[in-house]
């Protein structure tokens, strides 16, 4: 397929050094403003673009692909999740999809443990202290937190990110468990010194903090339902810096105020940007708007990224960062 032919479409702003680079190769449509781009106008896109570069903001769902005009041939998603885009189909229709990898690991694994910090260590209490100006001194007791030294993570998905917080976790002083679909080979696990359960409600059971770092597939949905939840020590608290289906978001804000559990670090929602707003009332809660990835050279990377898996379609190969629906 000749390059200079292809048309792409993308649908969010990206940072100027990535869209410049897409009009040096392409014939590239980029959005006017930011924004999610309507249904209607992603239906068009579809219907005349070679390739399509998405974000995790639009939803491309079965309807959407059976409307696809035949010249697309690849969704290069510009990120790592690609529970927005039902990718069995999109198989079934001859039209590829491709992600980010690893240009987000670490970013995330840090906001990860700045969560955890943040929640243990009671920080966004002792900032509202300051900026209402209510402090009123030193005393032995104000904002006593939990130290992460010594306490059990449990990380939920030791993917990438899962064993980036691991590395992290370790150097916190905190023991490493974890439960994944499958055990890590002994090169990978031996370092972290993690414990491998193969029953989740084992890890849930023991652990001082969960860290949620699998993706939202259909077997990982409400995979922390209200039954696992109540596993949790009540000392327990939970991060999630992958997606908010993972828990199921009403059971855990119950718990939350009734006391069950410790608290919740939260940057991903179960409907996206509709928060529980009972979680906003409570203090032992961290919410953050899904950033975790959200540093400008990651950004950057993850347009790279975009920019080689296009180039090498276009080239006859395989994208480097195909996603094929037996990963999921
Ligand atoms: C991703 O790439 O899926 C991230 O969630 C974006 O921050």
């Amino acid at each position: 397929m000749a390059r200079d032919r292809l048309c792409v479409v993308v649908t969010r702003r990206l940072p100027e050094q990535v869209e410049a680079r897409m009009k040096d190769l392409f014939d590239v449509r980029l959005a006017p403003d930011d924004g999610p781009m309507d249904r209607d106008v992603l239906a068009d896109a579809m219907q005349s673009a070679d390739i399509l570069v998405p974000t995790l903001t639009d939803r491309i769902d079965a309807a959407l692909l059976a409307g696809a005009g035949d010249r697309l041939k690849l969704i290069a998603n510009y990120g790592a999740g690609v529970d927005h885009i039902d990718v069995a189909t999109a198989r079934q229709r001859g039209i590829l999809v491709s992600n980010t990898p690893d240009v987000l690991t670490e970013d995330t694994a840090d906001m990860g443990i700045a969560l955890m910090l943040a929640v243990l260590r009671r920080m966004t209490e002792g900032m509202a202290k300051m900026q209402d100006g209510v402090w009123e001194g030193w005393a032995p007791d104000a904002l006593l937190g939990t130290r992460l030294a010594g306490k059990r993570l449990g990380i939920l998905g030791m993917g990438r990110i899962g064993q980036a917080v691991a590395r992290r976790a370790r150097a916190f002083g905190m023991e490493v468990h974890y439960h994944n679909r499958r055990r890590l080979h002994a090169g990978l696990e031996e370092p972290l010194e993690a414990t491998y359960h193969d029953r989740l409600d084992a890890m849930v059971t023991l652990a001082d903090v969960i860290s949620v770092n699998c993706p939202h597939t259909p077997s990982t949905f409400h995979l922390l339902n209200a039954r696992r939840l109540k596993l949790m020590k009540p000392t327990a608290v939970i991060v999630n810096t992958s997606r908010g289906e993972v828990i199921d978001e009403n059971a855990l804000t119950r718990m939350l105020r009734a006391g069950e559990l410790a608290g919740a670090g939260l940057d991903v929602y179960e409907r996206g940007q509709g928060v529980n707003p009972r979680l906003r009332e409570l203090p032992n809660v961290v919410l953050l708007p899904h950033m975790g990835s959200a540093t400008r050279e990651a950004r950057v990377e993850m347009g790279e990224k975009v920019l080689i898996n296009i180039q090498t379609f276009a080239d006859g190969h395989r994208p480097p960062d195909l996603v094929v629906p037996a990963m999921l």
